[in-house]
């Protein structure tokens, strides 16, 4: 069984793509005729051109709205793909969760005619500058450090590329790990946590303490007074990056 038949049984209520975000991953697929999305879950920033969706999880496939390209149950490291399908592929949000990640790396290249476009974080910029982690929640960082990839890992393995950094909206729609940055109140929700696998996966019990924590100082508005700077940004940059590598 898939990890996401288990992690994902929510997603599609808390993780609807964002416009914004979705500008910028349509840009860096540029006027590709064709598009693979790997670990597409749900189909969040499908272009219009994606002919083809690899997802793992029956559970996340099952929440792909109707219309949507179709989908097939694989991994990244095995595409049931020949050589040079499509001009591009991409892969959002999901090399963290990989077994193998040089191979399914390897695929992506293999699988991509033009370009590959992969949407991850630098672990670094993250626990720096997201307050949640860094200040309330410092399992939820442990946890995420044993599983980031590091970005020039990932370039390594693309045989290059251009990194852009991402700015999350302040009203960020999908709600990914830092989307509610400017929303504290948010990750007091179960739900919201639901759909965040580095909250999911780290566990209520270990976030208990920084949970009850935050919510004291939501409530007190301790909160909105030591991090007032951030009250005044429409967006920030807390790590995200979108790696783009031509074939
Ligand atoms: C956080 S979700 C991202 C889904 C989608 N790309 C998005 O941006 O909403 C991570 C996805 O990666 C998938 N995944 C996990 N292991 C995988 C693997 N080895 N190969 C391909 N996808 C995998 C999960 O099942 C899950 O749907």
């Amino acid at each position: 069984m898939a990890v996401y038949d288990t992690l994902g049984a929510t997603y599609a209520r808390t993780r609807r793509p964002d416009p914004r975000i979705a500008a910028r991953i349509s840009a860096a697929i540029g006027d590709a005729a064709d598009v693979l999305n790997v670990g597409a879950g749900t189909g969040s920033y499908e272009p219009p051109q994606t002919v083809l969706a690899v997802e793992p999880s029956r559970v996340m496939i099952g929440q792909r709205p109707p219309g949507s390209a179709p989908a097939v149950q694989a991994v990244a490291e095995h595409l049931p793909l020949r050589d040079d399908a499509t001009d591009a592929v991409m892969a959002l949000l999901t090399v963290h969760h990989w077994a193998d990640l040089a191979a399914g790396i390897g695929e992506l290249r293999r699988v991509a005619r033009r370009r590959v476009v992969v949407l991850t974080w630098d672990q670094h910029v993250f626990r720096e500058r997201f307050w949640l982690v860094r200040d309330y929640l410092p399992e939820a960082a442990a946890f995420d450090d044993s599983r980031a990839v590091p970005t020039d890992r990932l370039i390594d393995l693309l045989g290059g590329g251009r990194q852009e950094a991402v700015h999350v909206p302040h009203d960020c729609v999908d709600g990914f790990g830092a989307a509610y940055w400017r929303r504290p109140h948010a990750y007091l929700d179960p739900h919201v946590r639901a759909g965040i696998s580095m909250l999911a996966q780290t566990g209520d019990a270990a976030l208990a303490p920084g949970l009850t924590r935050l919510a004291d100082d939501v409530r007190t508005g301790r909160w909105h007074t030591r991090y007032a700077e951030l009250l005044t940004l429409a967006s920030l940059d807390v790590g995200y990056r979108l790696i783009v590598a031509d074939q």
